[in-house]
């Protein structure tokens, strides 16, 4: 079957059953959520979610390379009074199956509004969990990599003894750190909180993740011509994110609205396509172009 660069209409788990083993790089997903959107597409019932998800989640172990990773966005709800446990019993479930729970990731909602609720305060954070099949995976840090910040200024200005050599945690994470390293450089790695705005309205699906998160782990996780896969793919946000970062897609929908509007957004994308690249090319342009000026300074 061909699966490369296609929209699929059914459900995931019946559509994946076609795909042939280790043929994908990277899924990037958000399921329905449970119950919360009865209106719009439908729920699971947060008792029977895990149910629900695990011969799912078989299929993406099935599909997915060796190297490749699986990021899964998700929140608990909130059913009388109290969070809900199929977020955590899901994970030891997906452990059981033959996943290794390598990360998780926070996503702060960086544009929420203010809101009051008799016992707990507006929830502000979704969570971003990273699966994999073995500890041994394709990670490209370098594409990620952001601006040292202003607190570099302070806080290099003034290195302590330990500062310069290595500085094992004290708490025995394992995460030890050498301050100096950072010296001089402009760019450093993000840590595991992703600080994004939501899309406030997006007329296309009342659950779209900003496209910006799609391609933020797309850029980590693969190199262009990699196949990513979204088996609740909604809208089509990550479908045409791929595109935008020149990888190879395949996006799974139950809903035939979703996957028309899906197919939209990709023809638009594709129309759009070389303005886009004509326009990263004249940002690398200019980039290189300022380096090279602050290179000869
Ligand atoms: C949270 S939404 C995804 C939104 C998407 N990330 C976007 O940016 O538009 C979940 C989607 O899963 C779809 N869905 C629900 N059950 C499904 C199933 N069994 N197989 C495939 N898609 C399903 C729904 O129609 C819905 O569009």
């Amino acid at each position: 079957m061909d699966y490369i660069n296609k929209i699929f209409l059914g459900d995931c788990e019946d559509v994946l059953k076609t795909l042939p083993d280790n043929s994908v790089d990277l899924i990037f997903t958000s399921p329905p959520y449970a119950d919360q959107r009865r209106n719009t597409y439908g729920g699971i019932n947060p008792d029977e979610y895990v149910a629900w998800f695990l011969p799912k989640a078989k299929q993406f172990l099935r599909v997915l390379k060796p190297s490749g990773t699986f990021v899964l966005n998700i929140k608990e709800r909130v059913v009388n009074g109290e969070r809900h446990t199929y977020v955590i019993e899901l994970i030891v479930e997906m452990r059981k199956q033959g996943w290794f729970w390598t990360e998780e990731f926070m996503w702060h909602k960086k544009n929420s509004y203010p809101g009051k609720w008799p016992n707990r305060f507006r929830d502000n954070w979704e969570r971003l969990i990273q699966f994999n099949k073995t500890k041994k995976f394709n990670m490209y840090q370098d594409a990620v990599m952001v601006p040292v910040g202003d607190w570099a200024k302070e806080r290099l200005a003034k290195l302590s003894q330990t500062d310069q050599t290595r500085d094992e945690s004290k708490v025995g994470s394992g995460f030890g750190k050498n301050v100096s390293n950072w010296l001089g450089r402009d760019l450093v790695y993000p840590n595991n909180v992703i600080h994004m705005a939501t899309e406030c309205y997006n007329r296309n699906h009342s659950a779209a993740f900003p496209i910006e998160l799609p391609k933020w782990f797309i850029k980590l996780f693969t190199q262009p011509g990699d196949l990513v896969l979204d088996p609740f793919v909604g809208s089509g946000t990550t479908a045409v994110a791929a595109i935008e970062l020149a990888r190879k897609y395949c996006g799974i929908d139950i809903s035939p609205e979703y996957v028309e509007i899906s197919r939209d957004r990709i023809g638009e994308t594709q129309i759009r396509l070389p303005i886009i690249a004509e326009h990263q090319a004249s940002f690398q342009t200019n980039k290189s172009l300022k380096s090279l000026s602050q290179e000869e300074q």
